[in-house]
């Protein structure tokens, strides 16, 4: 049995990764393929939880290196529960985030060494990749806007917006170093054309 297809989506906040995801897993599934949908920090019950701490607001500052180890503790758990048997027995996965939001959040916005993330990165994941990460791409103040329409802002949607500035700068410069495993979208675009564009970039994944 072949080995699946490892697809993940990243943008900063509102950019509207749910509904995009919704609608390649549409794409992916209309085509009969298996697909595995699932999120980072998330995927498994101890994952999930993970997930909770890390979102929650709380009056104790959270020490930037503990953030990014409970990013990389829920990924392992993560990989090993769901997303390595979900590809080895030829199932798609399309994960809802991955490690790009770890270079982009840890690393662009809080400023954490790119080396350090690299290093639990390859300790984590040894040689796994996603083959395809779809980075929806807007301006950072358009989509605040629309993500502060929805419910109660958690820990990171919290963050002021130049923090949002440098996470969507360390998305373009990720896709731009390695432009054969990124597709960026603009998620400014009416829906039906990022949608357009995402059918460009799936029906080339699948050749
Ligand atoms: P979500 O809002 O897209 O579900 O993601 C939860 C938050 O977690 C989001 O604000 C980005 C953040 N995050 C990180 O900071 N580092 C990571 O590695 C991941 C996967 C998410």
């Amino acid at each position: 049995m072949a080995y699946g297809k490892f697809i993940t989506i990243e943008g900063t906040e509102g950019v509207g990764k749910s509904t995009n995801l919704a609608y390649v897993h549409e794409w992916l599934t209309q085509r009969g393929l298996e697909v595995v949908v699932t999120r980072e920090p998330g995927g498994t019950p101890l994952a999930e939880e993970i997930r909770a701490l890390l979102l929650a607001k709380r009056d104790e500052p959270v020490d930037e290196t503990a953030e990014l180890l409970l990013v990389f503790a829920a990924r392992a758990q993560h990989l090993q529960q769901v997303i390595k048997p979900a590809l080895a027995r030829g199932a798609w996965v399309l994960c809802d985030r991955f490690t790009d939001a770890t270079y982009a959040y840890q690393g662009g916005g809080r400023g954490l060494n790119v080396a350090t993330i690299a290093q639990l990165e390859q300790l984590v994941q040894g040689d796994l990749r996603p083959d395809l990460t779809l980075v929806l791409d807007i301006d950072v103040e358009l989509g605040l806007q629309r993500a502060r329409q929805r419910a109660e802002l958690d820990r990171f949607e919290s963050e002021a917006v130049a923090f949002f500035g440098r996470v969507r700068e360390a998305y373009r410069a990720l896709a731009h170093a390695a432009p054969a495993r990124y597709a960026v979208v603009d998620a400014g675009q009416p829906l039906t054309a990022v949608q357009q564009d995402i059918d460009r970039v799936l029906s080339r994944l699948l050749g």
